[in-house]
């Protein structure tokens, strides 16, 4: 199957999902509000101390649960979330305090560059696409976010070190072999990544600072 009708086949998942359970963590498809949260807590290390003000692209930014999450932590920032799912862009639209200017987009075009991207949940879903197939995808687009971000960048994948048994390896998931990513940018992105592995989840997350 062609990245194209994975992105397809992934835009009608997710938007049919936050229709059918709202904007919460199962519409985002997490199994709970603690394991997004924990992931959050995962990917901000990246940033900045909270009283020090940023701007963030949050690439697959779902309903917006993280910009949401940052702001009852007090950081400030200049916030853009992307996502090809137009129903979730809709529930963030729906979301979105009204004294804030978080922008949000279906199109990747429209999004400017900015100090920080964080891409949470993104690579997991691969549909029917073969491994080696999505793996090129995400690398082509680790480079776009890599190229979006001055100061670094954060995401997250479910991990090749899952335990079959339990997570069944489903062939519709995508399972990252942490040290290929972590090797992966090390060579191309910066000198200073971080791979975090020990948050009790079936994933890890990398932190790229440029
Ligand atoms: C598991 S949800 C996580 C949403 C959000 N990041 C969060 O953690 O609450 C994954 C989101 O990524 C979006 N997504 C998946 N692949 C994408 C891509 N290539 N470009 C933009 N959005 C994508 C989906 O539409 C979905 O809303």
């Amino acid at each position: 199957m062609s990245t194209e009708n994975v992105l397809k086949q992934l835009e009608k998942f997710f938007s049919e999902k936050v229709n059918r359970l709202g904007p919460n963590p199962q519409g985002a498809d997490y199994n709970s509000p603690e394991s997004q949260f924990v992931r959050f807590d995962q990917l901000i290390k990246v940033l900045p101390p909270v009283e020090q003000p940023f701007s963030l692209i949050d690439y697959g930014c779902g309903y917006g649960a993280l910009a949401h999450y940052l702001r009852e932590k007090g950081y400030q920032f200049d916030y853009q979330g992307f996502d090809i799912s137009e129903a979730m862009i809709q529930h963030a639209l729906q979301q979105k305090p009204a004294d804030v200017d978080w922008k949000f987009f279906t199109s990747e075009a429209e999004l400017v560059p900015a100090d920080y991207t964080i891409a949470c949940g993104v690579f997991n879903m691969k549909f029917d696409a073969d491994n080696d197939t999505w793996r090129t995808f995400i690398l082509e687009l680790l480079v776009k976010i890599a190229r979006l971000s001055h100061k670094g960048f954060a995401f997250n994948m479910l991990t090749s070190y899952s335990d079959p048994d339990r997570m069944a390896q489903r062939p519709d998931l995508y399972f990252g072999d942490p040290l290929f990513f972590f090797d992966y940018c090390k060579r191309n992105f910066s000198r200073n990544v971080a791979l975090l592995h020990d948050y009790n989840l079936y994933d890890w997350t990398i932190l790229v600072r440029m």
